[in-house]
């Protein structure tokens, strides 16, 4: 049997059921999924079961696995989970305990409540990312993404002919600086340092233009860095408002996957005494964005 592709809007977020992920991938159903994620940039499977392993045997379908930067700015600490290719996306710390309020590494993750899109401050970004979910609490933690690519063509022509062409610099000292999260280590700030993103990018598999900013984004290269700043806080508006947001109310055994080079994302507050235990897989792009749009 074949996979079922059940849209939830005509162009953005579709749910895929009538497969069980843990067992191997049919070509066929690999192609459909592929499919699916380059037309709704985000796919929702609910009811799964997953190792780690099979986590990351599943994501390696669609690419070859970036590494998680969370081992290059938190060095010298316990890690929970073993596999280098895992993000640990929970609040638990590395013996498995609800990390405390004022613990470095959670910090760090509630920056991850700031619209952005992972990675875009690597020189190679994201491409897909794959989030699954161990535990959830009761309530709260939802996770929220935005359509890029219906947030440019929504934009007026005047808008698109400004932004063409413009790079902005992302660093990841950005989105933890906006919440005064600055304790890191000389040798973990040199191991991440600024890149370039073009402001819009062509996604490739569908092809439509998609704008790319996200809390990284700093400034425009060449642009006094207010008027860089304002601009990007304008797109980040723009493409957040409602009609571009679909809210992801997350289950036990949901693995979500999304195409980071046309979405943008941010996790939603809850009780943090209380477990949340997601983990992300995200595959790499092909080359810096700079080199694609050249
Ligand atoms: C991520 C992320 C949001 C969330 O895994 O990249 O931003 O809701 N997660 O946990
Ligand atoms: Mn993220």
């Amino acid at each position: 049997m074949s996979i079922t592709v059940t849209p939830v809007h005509p162009d953005f977020v579709a749910e895929i059921s009538a497969i069980d992920l843990a067992r191997p991938l049919q070509p066929g159903d690999r192609d459909a999924i592929e499919a699916a994620i380059n037309r709704y940039a985000v796919v929702v499977f609910r009811g799964q079961t997953l190792t780690d392993d099979q986590q990351i045997a599943f994501a390696r379908h669609f690419g070859p696995i970036h590494s998680s930067a969370q081992r290059a700015r938190h060095q010298g600490i316990k890690h929970r989970l073993a596999a280098e290719e895992i993000a640990d996306i929970s609040n638990l710390d590395g013996d498995g305990k609800v990390m405390d309020q004022t613990a470095r590494r959670r910090l760090d993750w509630l920056a991850n409540r700031l619209w952005h899109t992972d990675a875009s401050f690597r020189a190679v970004p994201g491409a897909l990312s794959l989030l699954y979910a161990h535990i959830v609490p009761n309530q709260g933690g939802d996770t929220e993404f935005a359509d890029m690519r219906a947030a440019y063509d929504a934009l007026p022509e005047t808008k698109k002919q400004e932004i063409d062409g413009l790079v902005a610099e992302h660093s990841i000292w950005h989105s933890r600086g906006q919440l005064d999260v600055r304790t890191y280590s000389a040798e973990e700030r040199a191991a991440l340092p600024p890149v370039p993103q073009p402001v819009v990018r062509t996604h490739p598999g569908s092809p439509r233009k998609a704008l790319y900013v996200a809390s990284h984004a700093s400034h425009i290269i060449g642009m006094p860095v207010p008027d860089g700043r304002l601009l990007l806080l304008d797109l980040i508006e723009h493409a957040t408002q409602p009609q571009f947001v679909h809210t992801h109310h997350w289950r036990k055994g949901d693995l979500v996957v999304w195409d980071n080079r046309c979405t943008m994302h941010r996790a939603r507050p809850f009780d943090t005494t209380k477990v949340r235990d997601l983990r992300r897989v995200t595959t790499r792009d092909v080359a810096s964005t700079v080199e694609q749009a050249a």
